[in-house]
C-alpha cells in the first residue's frame, strides 16, 4: 500500500520524505490555509521537494472554471495532481481533464455511488473520506470495503485514497482491505511507528548492552 502525507507543511513533508516512507502528497485549502504562505508559492515549494505525486485542491464550483483552475495549477509543477470536489460540476471537470491528459483526485466522497460516477468520469484517484464518516456514527471503512468491492467487479483503474485518517487503525484497516493508498496526518505515521515495547526492548538491551565486560 502506498503512503501519502495529509499535509501542506514543509517541516512535516521533510521529515516524512526523509523517512523513505512516503509516495506522495495531500493538500486541501484547510491544510494550506495554516501555513499562511501564497498558495501557488507553498504547492511550487511541496512539489519540487520530491517526484511523487502532490494534490492540490481547486475552490471554483462550476465546471469551466474548475477547469480552468486546474490548468493553471497543473503549470505549477510536472508532479500536481488535481483535487475536485465530488458534485456534478466536478465530475464534468474531471471527464474534461482526463481527455486533457491532467491527474485528478475526486475528493469528498462519502457513499458508493459517488465512487462509481468518478471512476466512470476517468478520476485517477477517489478520495473518501472515512473519519468524517466515522464522526458521524458510521463505519468509515465499511465505505473502502463496498469501493473496493465495485472498482474489482469492473476493473476501473481508479486508485483508491483512504482519506481523513485519524488514527493507525485506519491506515491497518485499509492494507488489510487492500486499498491503493492511504494519505496519513504526520502524528499519526509517528503513531505507526511507535510501540512501548520496542521502546523498553531498546531501553532494557541498553541496560544490558552495559553490563558486558568490554577489553
Ligand atoms: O485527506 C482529507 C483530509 O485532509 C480531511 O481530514 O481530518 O479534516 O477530516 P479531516
Amino acid at each position: 500500500m502506498k503512503i501519502f502525507i495529509d499535509t501542506a507543511n514543509i517541516k512535516e513533508i521533510k521529515e516524512a520524505v526523509a523517512l523513505g516512507l512516503i509516495d506522495g502528497v495531500t493538500t486541501n485549502p484547510t491544510l494550506i490555509a495554516k501555513e499562511n504562505m501564497v498558495a501557488e508559492e507553498l504547492l511550487r515549494e511541496i512539489c519540487a521537494l520530491f517526484s511523487g505525486p502532490v494534490s492540490a485542491e481547486v475552490v471554483s464550483l462550476e465546471a469551466e472554471a474548475m477547469i480552468r483552475e486546474a490548468e493553471k495549477l497543473s503549470r505549477l509543477a510536472k508532479n500536481i495532481v488535481i483535487k475536485i470536489p465530488l458534485v456534478k460540476e466536478g465530475l464534468k471537470a474531471v471527464r474534461a481533464l482526463s481527455t486533457e491528459g491532467i491527474r485528478t483526485n475526486v475528493t469528498l466522497c462519502f457513499s458508493v455511488s459517488q465512487a462509481l460516477l468518478a471512476a466512470k468520469a476517468g478520476a485517477d484517484y477517489i478520495s473518501p473520506f472515512v473519519g468524517r464518516i466515522d464522526d458521524i456514527s458510521y463505519e468509515g471503512m465499511d465505505l473502502i470495503r463496498q469501493i473496493k468491492q465495485v472498482y474489482s467487479n469492473y476493473d476501473f483503474k481508479t486508485q483508491i485514497i483512504v482519506a481523513s485518517v485519524r488514527n493507525p487503525l485506519h491506515v491497518v484497516e485499509a492494507a488489510r482491505i487492500g486499498a491503493d493508498i492511504a494519505t496519513v496526518p504526520f502524528a499519526v505515521i509517528e503513531q505507526l511507528i511507535k510501540h512501548p515495547l520496542t521502546d523498553l526492548g531498546v531501553a532494557r538491551f541498553l541496560e544490558d548492552y552495559k553490563k558486558i565486560p568490554k577489553k
